[in-house]
């Protein structure tokens, strides 16, 4: 009988366990000769390296063993916490766990990671501590239910931006009312159910024009409002998110407070809440120094209407893409908050709310998309330019959009050739369309990217997929949007939403005849 020492991660032992030992932490179900014959391997195991074991050997072996998910997904929430690491964030990259999940679901395919969205959630919570500073969610940069609960559980209010999006929250559990609004509805249209939801539903709407004003009271809205500024500056993480200034389409022009202040008078309702939405480029002293403009420049205005209670500054924390770990003083947007709140205050001359909003931040690192290289083929250099060697795989912009659209960067891996040697590699998905290419810089060129070499077969994952990305998924070429899967704290995977089939597809097409 061996008697084994089991060496962890974090320079623990444990000794004094028989080989039974591990088996029963990790899979306590397995019986039989299976269990016979993992109980072999890991006392080879044991004998090969003189009875004291690393545990993460011990793991490897018993993934070996390990039939299906709902096997696995234990086995990496125990290894996680025994590699001293207290989460399972590292399942998310483990290539077995990866690869059983592929599988089961089929490639490509979204894995979230609850503990990387709680952890951001909680450094948001930690920067609206001061009080009378609120967060929501802006919801577009992830709808989905999970992520919704997981906000409503933190108290994070919503920001929503179409009558569906208000419906998702409701259907997620979030209240309707005005008293306090946890659901607000900001939009430079009104289209389709929106007006209808807003009245039905009593949620504060957030407007951006002297017209969307009369629109409201034409369709009979009684009640409090917010009014949506473009401040004149600010811009997002792209030339093309254009949030504030001349060519930005948002909200009503800064110098027009009065005006709006007296429309909204004329027509009998309240503006009690200001709001801009400015992004901030990548750059986190960017958003600092125009979020302390904003509040300044709302200070200037604040008086102009009487009713006002709360004051958005938007959302915009950016995150930073090419190193996910890169932490920004998120304390000086904390300190920000608290000192405008007094300001506004001060403005006021009585207690002003400051609401932020941010999406991006809270859930662009959550998501990871995981898809399964289908080729390998080479383009040779002429007087057109440079060959490149492109990895053909089966998630194209129909799953993650920002790439094609923005030149977005996105980390991508090759599944377990972590350490190997690399060349440039192009990452280009199926879609009948040139532009369906993940290694773009924001020229629009290709940008090949250093990578180890692919073989079909492989899996590989593009990340920090969270926010506006399958959000923004469709169906071009009929293909259905992927599905997403949830990873739990407790190491449970959930499939948050299925495969989109041909019958989802085509069910929305009718024949019916139309009397006009
Ligand atoms: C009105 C409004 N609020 C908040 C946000 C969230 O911005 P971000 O995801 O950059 O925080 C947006 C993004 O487009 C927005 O339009």
């Amino acid at each position: 009988m061996l008697h084994l020492t089991f060496l962890f991660e974090n320079g623990e032992e444990f000794a004094g366990g028989g080989v039974g030992w591990p088996i029963r932490q990790l899979l306590p179900d397995i019986s039989g000769r299976a269990r016979s014959k993992l109980e072999k391997d890991i006392h080879d195991l044991a004998v090969t390296t003189g009875e004291r074991v690393r545990i993460s050997h011990v793991v490897n072996v018993i993934k070996l063993h390990v039939q299906n998910i709902s096997q696995l997904a234990p086995v990496h929430h125990v290894l996680a916490l025994w590699d001293g690491r207290g989460t399972v964030a590292a399942m998310s990259h483990d290539p077995l766990f990866l690869e059983a999940l592929a599988e089961r679901v089929g490639t490509p395919f979204w894995i979230y990671d609850a503990s990387v969205l709680r952890k951001r959630i909680g450094q948001v919570k930690a920067l609206t501590s001061p009080p009378k500073v609120q967060a929501r969610f802006a919801m577009k940069a992830c709808p989905a239910t999970p992520v919704l609960k997981e906000m409503l559980k933190e108290d994070i209010w919503i920001d929503s931006v179409s009558g569906n999006e208000v419906l998702r929250a409701l259907h997620a559990g979030y209240p309707q009312g005005k008293d306090p609004a946890k659901i607000c509805f900001t939009a430079d249209v009104f289209r389709d159910n929106a007006m209808e939801v807003v009245m039905n539903n009593d949620i504060l709407p957030n407007v951006g024009s002297p017209n969307m004003i009369q629109q409201l009271a034409d369709a009979g809205y009684q009640g409090p409002m917010s009014v949506r500024f473009n401040p004149g500056f600010g811009h997002g993480h792209v030339n093309a998110c254009d949030t504030g200034g001349p060519s930005s389409k948002h909200g009503v022009w800064f110098e027009e407070a009065q005006a709006i202040a007296e429309k909204a008078k004329a027509v009998g309702l309240d503006v009690v809440m200001i709001h801009a939405h400015i992004g901030s480029g990548p750059q986190f002293q960017e958003l600092h120094e125009n979020l302390s403009r904003l509040a300044n420049d709302f200070a200037a205005i604040v008086p102009v209407f009487p009713e006002l209670t709360s004051v958005s500054l938007g959302g915009g924390i950016p995150h930073d893409y090419r190193d996910p770990n890169a932490e920004f003083p998120l304390e000086m947007l904390r300190d920000l908050f608290a000192k405008a709140q007094q300001e506004l205050s001060a403005a006021a001359g009585r207690e002003i709310h400051i609401e932020i909003e941010p999406g991006r931040f809270y859930v662009a690192p959550s998501a990871t998309l995981v898809a399964r290289v289908h080729d390998v083929k080479a383009t040779q250099t002429n007087e057109k330019g440079e060959g490149a060697t492109f990895c053909m795989i089966d998630a194209g912009f129909v799953d993650l959009l920002r790439p094609a659209m923005y030149g977005s960067y996105h980390h991508i891996e090759v599944v377990g050739k972590v350490d190997q040697p690399t060349e440039p590699i192009v990452i280009a998905g199926p879609l009948c369309e040139s532009g369906d290419v993940f290694t773009r810089d924001d020229a629009e060129l290709l940008e090949p990217r250093d990578l180890p070499r692919p073989v079909p077969g492989d899996l590989v994952t593009l990340h920090d997929g969270g926010a506006y990305c399958y959000a923004m998924a469709s169906n071009y070429n009929s293909l259905g949007r992927a599905p997403q899967l949830w990873l739990g704290e407790d190491g449970t995977v959930t499939l948050m939403s299925r495969r989109e089939t041909i019958e989802d597809i085509l069910d929305l097409e009718t024949e019916e005849p139309l009397s006009v």
